[in-house]
């Protein structure tokens, strides 16, 4: 509809925006592959930037999201993992029929932990066993308790038919200064064995 359009290039300029500010403000990496993917050229004009280009993977199919049961991952490398749910309502980044299903990375954000608890009651994952931090993966893996200051990174996931497909990871993975740790990576397999990859990270 010839209204829809402004409103979503102009969502799309204000979501661009912020990333851009985010990276030129930090001086990094930018992790958003999200934001830039679908506009690559928008990121070649920024000196200093790095855009990280995520692996599509398979992580699971739908049958296997579980309100009680979680499932764990690698992904997008081996040994960053990661925690599959379904939370039961309409979540940030769900998919499936109630938009309900949803993945973090389980590293937790306050030292690198491993998470492995779920309370499927609260729709928390923890606390951690380190410091007791609780995050609500209902509300973008924020923190309900605890040390850590930082969501969780939210895995972006897309359904395939049955098959869960990640696509990439919003927010830097604890103890990393790169989702993707650079080139030539061992990129996490949906069948658990590792492929060889780049990054496909780029320096303009
Ligand atoms: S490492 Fe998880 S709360 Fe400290």
């Amino acid at each position: 509809m010839e209204n829809d359009e402004p409103l979503l290039r102009r969502r799309d300029f204000i979501l661009g925006g912020v990333a851009i500010g985010s990276v030129l403000a930090a001086g990094a990496i930018l992790p958003l592959g999200l934001v830039l993917r679908d506009d690559e050229d928008l990121a070649e004009g920024i000196s200093g930037v790095q855009v990280a280009y995520f692996p599509r993977t398979k992580v699971g199919t739908i049958g296997q999201a579980s309100t009680t049961d979680p499932l764990f991952f690698d992904y997008p490398l081996t040994g960053q993992s990661n925690v599959l749910v379904d939370v039961g309502q309409r979540a940030i980044g769900g998919i499936g029929q109630e938009r309900s299903v949803v993945a973090f990375s389980n590293i937790c954000t306050h030292m690198g932990c491993p998470i492995t608890d779920y309370n499927a009651d609260e729709r928390v994952l923890g606390p951690c066993v380190c410091h007791f931090t609780t995050f609500d993966l209902a509300k973008d893996g924020q923190v309900v308790l605890g040390q850590a200051t930082q969501n969780l990174p939210r895995v972006l996931l897309e359904l395939d038919g049955d098959n869960i497909i990640a696509t990439g990871v919003f927010r830097l993975i604890s103890g990393y200064a790169n989702n993707l740790g650079g080139v030539n990576v061992e990129i996490a397999a949906a069948n658990g064995a590792g492929t060889s990859a780049s990054s496909g990270a780029t320096d303009d």
